[in-house]
Order: C-alpha cells, then sequence, then structure tokens
C-alpha cells in the first residue's frame, strides 16, 4: 500500500472531519422494536497511522486480474467481539490509541413498507459508517446512541458494514486529554439493524408532572410531520387509555390525571406497561413515576425528604478488565451497590449503558448521570460546547423515561471561570429544553478549611445555577486533617441541599496494618479514613447525601505506584477481584443506620 499522503496531514483531516453529519438522534426505547442484532464476531484492522480511508478499505476490494494487489483484507484476519472495547480483548492493544477498522457482513429482508436503522448504543470514541463501499454517517462521543437511516442503501444479501473507530484523546474532545478512568476504545454497545414502518413513534417523553401526584405528562413525536394521525396511550393497570391526533409537526401531548397510581420509590421500584400505538405503530416498556424537587435544603422525594445513600461506579468490570455493556455485567455492578445497602447510583462519570439504566430503576436506585466535563475542557472552544450540548442532549432523550433518573449532572471538578460558567449554562439550557422535571447538579472540588473561621467554605458563585451542590472531597487523602473530624465543621451552599458525591481513599485488598500511615496502602488506613469522613459528615448542616468513590477498584493509566497501584485506582471498596474491604462494612452499617 503506498503512503499516499503524510500521517500528520491524515490525522488533523480525520479530527476536522468528526462531526454528526448522517448521524441521527436515536428513536426511544430501541430495545422495545423490531430489531435484528448485528452484535458477535467482527473482522478488524489496526490502522496506527490512519491510511485506512485513503486507501478506501471500506471498499474491501478484492483482486480480479492478473495484475490486481490489495495490501488488505477484512477477511481471515483479526476477529474482535462487539460489543466490547478492543483493550481488553488482546494483549497487544491494551494501551492502543488510534484507529482500529471493524467489518461484518449481514442479509436483511427487506419489506417494502418498513424502514431500516442501523442503531450503535456507543462507539468510543469517534467513528464513521460505510456500508456497501459509501460513507453513510460519523459520531463524535463514546457514551451516547446514534442511528443512521439505510432503508435505501442495503441490499438483500451480503451488505458489507465497515465502521472506521477512533480512540484517540484531543484538546478539544469530551473528555479531553487526562482523565482517571481507561480510555477503552471500540464499538462499546450493542449494533442492531431496526425495523419500523414507514411512519413511525420516533419519540415520546411520558412522565408525572413534577409536583403533582396524579398528573401525567406526555408528548409522542412521529418521524413524520403527519398532522391529524391518531396516537393511542394505555397504561393497563390504571385503566388509562388516551387518544390524541398529532398537529402539523406529528406532535401529540396530552396530561391526564391517573387514580390509584403507586409512586416509584427506591424501597417499592413500581413500574407500569405504558403502550403508545399509531395506526402503523405499536411500542411498549416499562415506565415508572414519582415526583422529585427541592425545597429549601431537602430534596424530596413524592414530597418526603430523603437523604441520598449513593456509590460511584465506572462502567467497568474490573475482573475482565473492560468495560461493561451488557445486562450481565449491569447485575453483577448494581447487586454489589444493593448489598452496601445504596438508594442512589453516582453513574461516573459518563452516560452509561441501558441495561444498567433500566436495570437500576428495576432495582430500585435513584440515577445520577452526567457527561464527561471531567477536569480539563475546552471551555473557550466553540465546537467543543457545541459537542458537549450534543452528547448532553442524546443522553437526555434516551434516559428521559426512566424515572430512576434524578439528578443531569453537568461538571465535574471545573475550575470557576466566566467560559466555563457560560459553558455549562448552555449544558444546563439543553437539559432543560427536553426535560424540565429533574434536578441539575455538579461535582466541584473547591472546598477549603477557612483557618480564621475554623470551617469548610467554598467559593464559586456558579452554585446558584444547580438545584443540589455536589462536593468531591478527599479529607484524608488529599488533603490531610486541619482539625480533628468531630471538629470539622462545614459552612458550604448554605441554603441548598449538598451531597459528598466523591470521597475516600485507596486500599490494596488484602494489606493490613498501619491504620494511621497514609502510604501504606492499607485496609486499615482505608478504614479509618472512611470512619473520620462519616464523623465530619455529622457537621455538614445541608447535607442531604454521600457517594462515597468508589464500588470497585479500576484501571487508569496515570495510577502508577508499581507495587499498590499497577495502572489501578484503588480507592474501591471492593478490589479489582471482586472482594470486599474492610471499609466496605463500614460504609454498609453507615447506610443501615440511616432510615
Ligand atoms: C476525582 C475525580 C475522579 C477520580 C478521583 C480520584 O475526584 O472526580 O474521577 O477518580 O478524584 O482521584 O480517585
Amino acid at each position: 500500500m503506498k503512503l499516499r499522503t503524510t500521517i500528520i496531514t491524515s490525522f488533523i483531516l480525520s479530527c476536522l472531519f468528526f462531526s454528526d453529519i448522517g448521524a441521527q438522534e436515536s428513536m426511544i426505547n430501541v430495545y422495545g422494536r423490531n430489531y435484528q442484532s448485528l452484535n458477535g464476531k467482527w473482522d478488524a484492522i489496526v490502522d496506527l497511522y490512519d491510511q485506512g480511508r485513503n486507501n478506501k478499505i471500506f471498499l474491501n476490494k478484492k483482486p480480479e486480474g492478473k495484475t490486481d494487489f490489495y495490501e488488505y483484507s477484512f477477511d481471515g484476519g483479526l476477529r474482535v467481539n462487539v460489543p466490547s472495547d478492543w483493550n481488553s480483548q488482546l494483549p497487544e492493544l491494551k494501551y492502543y490509541e488510534g484507529t482500529v477498522w471493524y467489518a461484518r457482513r449481514f442479509d436483511v429482508q427487506k419489506e417494502a413498507d418498513k424502514r431500516l436503522f442501523l442503531y450503535f448504543g456507543a462507539v468510543s470514541y469517534r467513528c464513521r459508517i460505510y456500508l456497501n463501499g459509501k460513507e453513510i454517517g460519523q459520531h463524535e462521543g463514546g457514551f451516547t446512541p446514534f442511528q443512521i437511516e439505510v432503508t435505501d442503501l442495503v441490499k438483500d444479501t451480503d451488505n458489507f458494514l465497515a465502521v472506521e473507530v477512533n480512540n484517540t484523546r484531543t484538546v478539544d474532545a469530551i473528555p479531553a486529554m487526562a482523565f482517571d478512568w481507561w480510555n477503552y476504545g471500540g464499538i462499546t454497545r450493542d449494533v442492531f439493524l431496526v425495523k419500523t414502518p414507514k411512519t413511525f413513534i420516533q419519540d415520546y417523553f411520558i412522565q408525572l408532572d413534577k409536583y403533582k401526584a396524579d398528573k401525567v405528562d406526555a408528548r409522542i413525536q412521529l418521524s413524520e410531520k403527519a398532522a391529524n394521525t391518531s396516537i393511542e396511550i394505555e397504561i393497563p393497570e390504571l385503566k388509562v387509555k388516551q387518544t390524541l391526533k398529532t398537529d402539523n409537526e406529528g406532535v401529540a401531548s396530552v396530561s391526564f390525571n391517573v387514580k390509584k397510581l403507586e409512586r416509584w420509590s427506591p424501597e417499592s421500584p413500581k413500574l407500569y406497561k405504558v403502550i403508545v400505538s399509531s395506526s402503523d405503530d405499536k411500542v411498549e416498556e416499562m415506565i415508572g413515576f414519582r415526583n422529585i424537587w427541592v425545597k429549601g435544603e431537602d430534596v424530596y422525594l413524592n414530597d418526603k425528604p430523603i437523604f441520598l445513600k449513593s456509590i460511584s461506579f465506572h462502567e467497568e468490570i474490573p475482573q475482565r478488565k473492560g468495560r461493561a455493556f451488557s445486562e450481565a455485567d449491569a447485575v453483577m455492578l448494581l447487586s454489589e451497590a444493593k448489598a452496601l445497602g445504596c438508594n442512589m447510583i453516582r453513574l461516573a462519570h459518563y452516560p452509561q449503558n441501558e441495561y444498567t439504566v433500566r436495570l437500576a430503576e428495576k432495582m430500585g436506585f435513584l440515577l445520577w448521570e452526567e457527561i464527561p466535563i471531567w477536569q480539563g475542557i475546552d471551555f473557550k472552544n466553540e465546537d467543543t460546547k457545541f459537542k458537549a450540548g450534543n452528547m448532553i442532549k442524546e443522553m437526555v432523550m434516551r434516559d428521559k423515561n426512566r424515572c430512576a433518573l434524578a439528578f443531569w449532572g453537568v461538571a465535574n471538578e471545573t475550575q470557576p471561570s466566566e467560559p466555563r460558567n457560560e459553558f455549562l449554562k448552555y449544558l444546563i439550557q439543553c437539559c432543560k429544553d427536553i426535560d424540565t422535571t429533574r434536578l441539575i447538579t455538579a461535582a466541584f472540588d473547591l472546598v477549603r478549611f477557612n483557618r480564621d473561621r475554623q470551617v469548610f467554605v467554598m467559593d464559586d458563585p456558579f452554585i446558584k445555577e444547580l438545584d443540589v451542590v455536589a462536593v468531591n472531597k478527599y479529607m484524608g487523602w488529599y488533603h490531610q486533617w486541619p482539625v480533628t473530624p468531630d471538629k470539622a465543621i462545614w459552612d458550604v451552599a448554605k441554603g441548598q441541599p449538598l451531597i459528598i458525591s466523591e470521597f475516600g481513599g485507596e486500599a490494596l485488598y488484602g494489606k493490613t496494618g498501619d491504620a494511621d500511615i497514609v502510604s501504606s496502602w492499607s485496609e486499615d488506613y482505608q478504614a479509618t479514613l472512611y470512619r473520620d469522613n462519616l464523623e465530619m459528615f455529622k457537621h455538614i448542616p445541608n447535607l442531604r447525601g454521600t457517594s462515597s468513590w468508589v464500588l470497585s477498584d479500576f484501571r487508569s493509566p496515570f495510577r502508577f505506584h508499581p507495587t499498590n497501584q499497577e495502572d489501578w485506582n484503588r480507592k474501591g471498596l471492593v478490589s479489582d477481584q471482586g472482594y470486599r474491604k474492610k471499609a466496605w462494612y463500614i460504609m454498609k452499617e453507615y447506610y443501615d443506620n440511616i432510615k
């Protein structure tokens, strides 16, 4: 293969042209539709110098005459699982950052009155999609779904689908150049071929009114601007059957009262079958109904103040050293959180897969979901702001019918600045343009001890834009105690609910002794740290929730210690092999004693 272009040029080109041309917003509730899975073994080519596109390998050409030759073939080479990251599938790809081409063939039963869409649950981090030799779409963002209509592009048999995936970190990306988790690359979630009627139910938003316990608000959007189309919403168990007509935009909205509604809660995660149908389409799923709002320094769930007993976890199965993607993975992670006594999960630091979100709702966890606005984002860059807005809209659009979703998080540990404030206000508006019912929050690491006043304080006026203020504070780890924990008084975000969204410290499972030495990495020191922080929490007057960092040890390329870390962040309450550390039992007792 002749190198027709310099490596730098092709890399710059690839960054300049990765946008969302061709990728459409994913239709709501894909799992409740008629789809053919394209998961399984795919062919792959590692393209370290980004030469595949210039050499049009997506054409998958085969030599015909005596003089033809091609220095690539998707057949008979590397095979990788989809979904899954590539880093955990091949030892030589553990640290790989660059381009990998995926490809597979598929047949399809085309039907004259049906439409076909290629759906990707997520591709990390940017990708271009090629079908039968033609580029049909792109997407940027490693944690949200997208789809591309292929109705007029597919053949009945032997369609060739190629996906060019690149996970190289860039300054203008979200997240950007350095973040404390593994930069997994690949087609990391489900790939489906979704079949719909010509005019289908594209989107719906069906949730309880923010404040009223018996009023359901519903908005349905058809795929076409078909006016006067009858839409039906049924909730059989509540004897609800609403018939409405679409307007010129193909939209139908209605609010209706319900009797004897059992509102969803962590203790009683009641879900109802909801059926949305039109003359040509019918989609159904389980939906829950609850109210959540803030009054003063309290968070109210279904008219009662609630204390959020939370835990954070990354989308990772440590024993597999890979990104979580399946229902079985969700069961493993959420079962451990349930055992810990949690009623909430902070899904750090990006939208996680739908299996996790839907199962969390079924099991009774409130959820905090966020996009990875993690520390050093290029807040001055308008393109980056646009991309972040895209990502947060894709997250809200996907999960807006999940009553478990209580918080949209817009940032993690950002530093005060005018560009940051404008950027985050834009993200908040992107959320509210779709959903005004949920609480907006963000996590800050700006709390400092004021020696004159002898209290912990924080100075970032931006918190007034939020419903709930969240603070990451690593007392006993990154910050040593300026006073004893029982004297650690906070005066932060008075008048607003405060959540400790991260606290904790590292311990290597099985390492004991040295209960007062930070660098021991011992379970005993981690236990001391937890006891001290739980003591401090008693002296935060507006504390309404805690989220320990983190459920289990997770992989991170900037955790260098050769024996204590080895590319692992050891703040887990559970080790990378699934063993509970001493601090797990301290946290369990704390949550069990909160009624
Ligand atoms: C930060 C950050 C986490 C990180 C943690 C740590 O608060 O939000 O993503 O993993 O600190 O340093 O362990």
